[in-house]
């Protein structure tokens, strides 16, 4: 049996710096209460494990308000600015584990829209890295998923000055597509690119593995935006491709017959599953 693991498998280096962050303050035992701003990445694996060390989640600003002390930690998706006032205003001390990379798109959005630039995000509206990129605009700022969203896009204003970003995970040909389309409007577009390089190297393994092999895997949690694209991205070229959260989902008796395995995982993936993983394939 012949198998392919991505080099470009499991935690990118935002998730695992955040996910160290919250260890870390657990080692500290100060005594004080850890909190999540949301779960720290999408994967229950983890998330259970946080659990039984005591961490909770915060889920919403409402909840946010009532916390009267404790730490809390902001995850890699970053959050609207409104999170960070509150945390102010309220004297709770914060640890940011914001990705550098999504703290960009956030000076990004906020400072184009205070210049009264119209700010597209091309993005899923309901992730929570495009809901707290959204939360650094003013009112300017709208979100683009699909094509149909794009072909919408209609100003009165043909003069007004637009800029476009990306949620960090987008596919990187679709972000192209979207971009093109809109382009095509003669509004005075600028576009940033801020798709991860993570993400798109993280695509293009994949791809490129799975164009290779007779079966290919993708390790992930089910509620991870950018494994269900690495998903979509390996099933156009390998018919034959899976979606697993742990080994436990893994149908060996499907594998049976392949002569090459490709495996690669989401960015949320501990490397103790991948591993899991590639030793029964080899079984
Ligand atoms: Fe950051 Fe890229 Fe990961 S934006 S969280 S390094 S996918």
């Amino acid at each position: 049996m012949k198998i392919i693991l991505a080099k470009t498998a499991g935690f990118c280096f935002g998730v695992k710096r955040a996910v160290d962050t919250v260890y870390q303050e657990i080692q500290k035992e100060s005594g004080e209460r850890i909190y999540t701003y949301g779960p720290i990445i999408h994967n229950e694996i983890v998330a259970r494990d946080l659990k039984e060390k005591g961490v909770e989640i915060i889920e919403d600003e409402e909840e946010l308000r009532k916390l009267e002390k404790g730490v809390v930690i902001l995850r890699s998706h970053g959050v609207e600015k409104k999170v960070y006032e509150i945390l102010e205003e309220k004297n709770l001390r914060y640890v940011d584990a914001t990705c550098p990379f999504v703290k960009r798109i956030h000076s990004i959005v906020e400072k184009e829209t205070e210049n009264e630039k119209l700010v597209i995000i091309i993005g899923n509206p309901s992730h929570p890295e495009v809901k707290g990129i959204k939360g650094w605009g003013k009112e300017n700022v709208f979100i683009v998923e699909n094509e149909q969203d794009a072909k919408n896009i209609s100003l009165s204003d043909k003069k007004q000055s637009i800029c476009i970003v990306s949620q960090t995970t987008f596919n990187h040909n679709k972000f192209k597509e979207l971009v093109e389309i809109i382009s095509k409007k003669g509004y005075d577009i600028s576009v940033c690119n801020t798709i991860c390089s993570a993400t798109k190297e993280r695509q293009e393994e994949a791809r490129d593995i799975a164009a290779k092999v007779e079966a290919m895997i993708v390790i992930g949690d089910k509620h991870s935006s950018n494994t269900q694209k690495l998903f979509e991205i390996c099933g156009e070229v390998c018919k034959t491709t899976f979606y697993i959260q742990t080994l436990d989902d893994l149908d060996t008796s499907q594998l049976r017959y392949v002569e090459s395995i490709g495996i690669t995982a989401g960015a949320s993936t501990p490397n103790k599953i991948i591993e899991e993983v590639q030793k029964e394939c080899q079984i």
